[in-house]
């Protein structure tokens, strides 16, 4: 199994060292292969997906991906900006499936933003689209305003066959969780999202086993607050997904537990946290590589057919939880707080 390995930027390198270490004690045959990408391929090919990175990613069966950006980079131009790294990635090798899971270990109950009780065996899976809607409609620009100033423009879209394709993957993953989706739009506003919505209850006709629901993202976001526990599966856009997940990260204590997959239609994939670079803490040792770790069991399920593995690794994880072990971001009183490639260790040994 070919592995691409693309640490990118800020703690990226640290956390991936860390999957790496755990990835490597699973005894399977696996060749992992790294490259520069974000900040670090602008820096090393003044190109955040230099050619040489976009095609080990394109022959690789899977990609562990760490992290991009930093206050380095953000004068550049758009083009040369790590986040493009990314973004091309997902566009070009058609990883339109985006789950971010977000699940709460009972032993992290206590670090969560809101009451323990609130979210104690919370369990959503977010879907969200990945290669569509304003993140790449055209047009897209700044230009003269008939005011005599600029304006900028952005398009949001999406075709019948792009949602179409999505709520399948929503559906079919819900039919092996709580069999129910919530899809999330703006359909009382936009024009794109009453499309969105009629495509998705057409298509819950071919699943009549899973109940579908219809939320405005509005009242989602206060919903996640409320009352999490009451969604199963939440499909969404492309924008409404990006904040939406990074809303949902915190109910589980922190963003640094999150793994996410970003899947083609025939089941490769990127994997990934859903957290950032965090360049305020980068080359500290002190950031949590569990997502990352998280991310390489994902890896194993989604795209490398190895489900044994990742039960391993996930279970090794809640082990080194059960233990007391913690990370600075989810560290309560009462717990031992650990470094980076402590906590790395410890997974590792745990397996
Ligand atoms: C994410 C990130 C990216 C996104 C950025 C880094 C381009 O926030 O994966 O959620 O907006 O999709
Ligand atoms: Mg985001």
């Amino acid at each position: 199994m070919k592995l691409a390995l693309l640490p990118g930027d800020g703690i990226g390198p640290e956390i991936v060292a860390q999957a790496r270490k755990v990835l490597q004690r699973l005894g399977l045959k696996l060749e992992m292969r790294e490259a520069a990408v974000g900040g670090a391929g602008y820096d090393a090919a003044e190109d955040p997906l230099p050619p040489a990175t976009l095609s080990l990613a394109k022959e690789a069966d899977a990609i562990l991906f760490g992290a991009v950006g930093g206050p380095r980079y953000d004068a550049l131009p758009r083009a040369k900006r790590p986040e493009q790294a990314l973004l091309r990635l997902r566009k070009e090798l058609g990883l339109f499936a985006n789950l971010r899971p977000a699940q709460v270990h009972p032993q992290l109950a206590a670090a969560s933003a809101l009451k323990a009780e609130l979210v104690a065996g919370l369990d959503i899976l977010i879907v969200r689209e990945l290669t569509g809607d304003i993140y790449f409609g055209e047009p897209r620009g700044i230009r003269a305003a008939g005011d005599g100033g600029r304006e900028g423009f952005d398009t949001m879209r999406y075709s019948e066959a792009e949602v179409r394709r999505i709520a399948r993957v929503a559906f079919e993953a819900a039919r092996k969780r709580g069999k129910r989706v919530c899809s999330v739009d703006k359909a009382n506003v936009l024009e794109t999202s009453q499309l969105w919505r009629e495509v998705m209850i057409q298509e819950s006709k071919k699943y009549v086993d899973v109940e579908l629901s219809h939320m405005y993202v509005d009242n989602c976001a206060m919903q996640l607050v409320r009352n999490p526990r009451q969604f199963d599966v939440i499909v969404t856009g492309n924008l409404f997904g990006d904040i939406l997940s990074d809303e949902a990260s915190m109910l589980t204590g922190s963003i640094g537990m999150l793994p996410s997959a970003a899947l083609d239609a025939s089941g490769k994939g990127l994997y990934e946290p859903i957290h950032g670079a965090a360049p305020d803490i980068a080359g500290k040792g002190v950031a949590n590589p569990l997502a990352s770790i998280l991310s390489a069991a994902m890896m194993l399920r989604y795209s490398l057919g190895q489900e044994q593995a990742a039960d391993r690794i996930e279970a090794a994880v809640k082990k080194v939880l059960s233990e007391g072990l913690r990370t600075a971001d989810i560290h309560t009183p009462g717990t031992r707080k650990v470094g980076t490639g402590e906590m790395g260790d410890a997974v590792a040994a745990a397996l």
